[in-house]
């Protein structure tokens, strides 16, 4: 029953977790109201604070459509999300997309930046939507970008970067809301192996200063990496175990005593 200090340290127990999925459907209808697909047949599923999540799985398992529901993009048709401890369902609509903002930083895979606007703005973008003020926006947006590396590239347009420099734009952007939760869906998916190698250990250094990072993936060195895998298959949990990345955390306490 004993549980290691460092264990303890980084999910104390009054704390909520990061995300509490319990009995989580996601039913689409046809426009006569008939049943599609059940694309999530009741999941459940706790993910702590500050843990480095991968969740896999075949095309067309509901990864996407998870995602969607940890990330407030929808809701689902049955069950209780919680986020952060907040009941998500008794949100309204405006309520759900102010929590999208102040709590998660999404990162995808085509990077999703507006070409006609240069790096820093692009960055600002989350801080225009919750009302921040210019200045404010400008040295959030340089801070956000300088963790990235990427401060010296701010009045850059997209096009004038590399593929790895534009996805950790697209990092620094998912940061600027100081989000809890950052979630990516296939971030080194278009992206060479050095490239997303480097941005993988990006995500390192951010859960290592405390951030719950979801994944969504199909590549396998982002599973060695991070701590849990879940894999999904035909809306279901398939399975659930560690990452190598919890070993190697492991291996790491141990060596400092
Ligand atoms: N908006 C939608 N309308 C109808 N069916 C959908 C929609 N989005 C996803 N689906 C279906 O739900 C299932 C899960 O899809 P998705 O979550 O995108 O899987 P994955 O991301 O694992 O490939 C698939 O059968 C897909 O066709
Ligand atoms: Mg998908």
């Amino acid at each position: 029953m004993s549980a290691a200090p460092a264990a303890a340290a980084r999910s104390p127990a009054t704390a909520p977790p990061a995300a509490r999925l319990v009995g989580i459907r996601k039913t689409y209808y046809k426009p006569d109201g008939s049943v599609l697909v059940d694309a999530l047949k009741g999941l459940d599923l706790v993910i702590p604070r500050g843990e480095y999540i991968a969740i896999m799985g075949a095309s067309g398992s509901g990864k996407s459509t998870l995602m969607n529901i940890l990330g407030c993009l929808d809701r689902p048709t049955e069950g209780v999300y919680e986020l952060d401890g907040a009941a998500v369902e008794k949100l309204d609509d405006d309520e759900l997309s102010r929590v999208r903002g102040e709590k998660i930083g999404f990162v995808f895979q085509a990077f999703n930046l507006i070409s006609e606007l240069t790096i820093a703005e692009n960055v600002e973008i989350p801080l225009l939507y919750q009302g921040i003020p210019a200045a404010e926006r400008r040295e959030r947006a340089a801070e956000s970008l300088k963790i990235v590396g990427l401060d010296n590239r701010m009045t850059h347009r997209p096009r004038e970067l590399s593929g790895g420099q534009q996805q950790r734009a697209a990092i620094a952007r998912a940061l600027v809301g100081k989000p809890a939760i950052l979630m990516a869906d296939e971030p080194t998916g278009n992206l060479d192996s050095s490239t997303g190698k480097s941005i993988l250990e990006t995500f390192e250094t951010l859960h290592a200063a405390g951030l719950t990072l979801i994944m969504v993936t199909h590549d396998d060195r982002i599973a060695d990496r991070c701590e849990r895998v879940v894999r999904l298959s035909d809306g279901m949990l398939e399975s659930d175990r560690d990452g190598g990345g919890r070993a190697r955390r492991r291996a790491d306490a141990g060596g400092n005593g």
